[in-house]
């Protein structure tokens, strides 16, 4: 199972501002969309899954097979507890790939766990004193490849990268 990362973040990498506000560019909408049309899944957490569902976002991306991460017990399949429980559902409904989406705090813990294949990051031009973070504080290091980089817009620059086991 290959599991991709994928992330718009400020050059001091924030992926949201504290009041949860993404002023990300419609280029960058469009390549994430773009990427999550052709995987058909995403694994979020759940305040994410919150956001997304506030805003009517699933139908914006196709409505992919959506895997929501969450301590509590909910009565729907699509709740797991762990990062490990999303990949083996998605793994049973036949998918080879996963796309990890957010937030934060979800994104750290498939990290820490070393679950990781590649990342994207899109980097928007903007800096934020404060947000969420890319990662929520966590204990992990890890070395990266560059496989590719592109420039999505004229300020808008995504990097994509191997994460080396
Ligand atoms: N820039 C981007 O591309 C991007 C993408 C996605 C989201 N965002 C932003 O990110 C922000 C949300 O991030 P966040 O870090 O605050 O929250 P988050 O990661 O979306 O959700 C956190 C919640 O998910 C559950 N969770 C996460 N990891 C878990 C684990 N390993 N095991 C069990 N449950 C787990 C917990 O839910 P329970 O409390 O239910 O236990 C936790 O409270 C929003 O502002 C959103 O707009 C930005």
């Amino acid at each position: 199972m290959k599991v991709v990362l994928y992330m718009a973040i400020t050059a001091n990498g924030y992926i949201a501002k504290e009041n949860n506000e993404t002023p990300w560019s419609d280029e960058e909408w469009e390549s994430f969309s773009t990427k999550v049309k052709e995987i058909k899944n995403i694994v979020i957490g759940r305040k994410t899954f919150e956001i997304m569902e506030k805003g009517g976002e699933f139908q914006k991306i196709d409505n992919p097979f959506t895997v929501i991460v969450s301590n509590k017990k909910e009565n729907n399949s699509n709740f797991v507890n762990s990062p490990e429980q999303a990949i083996d559902l998605l793994k049973e409904k036949g998918f080879s790939e996963v796309l990890v989406a957010g937030g934060g705090i979800l994104n750290s813990s498939f990290m820490q766990k070393g679950l990781v294949d590649e990342i994207y990051l899109d980097i928007e031009p903007f800096l934020f004193g404060k947000g969420i973070k890319l990662f929520a504080d966590n204990d992990f290091e890890t070395k990266l490849e560059l496989l590719e980089t592109k420039q999505l817009s004229k300020n808008t620059i995504q990097l994509h990268y191997k994460i080396l086991k």
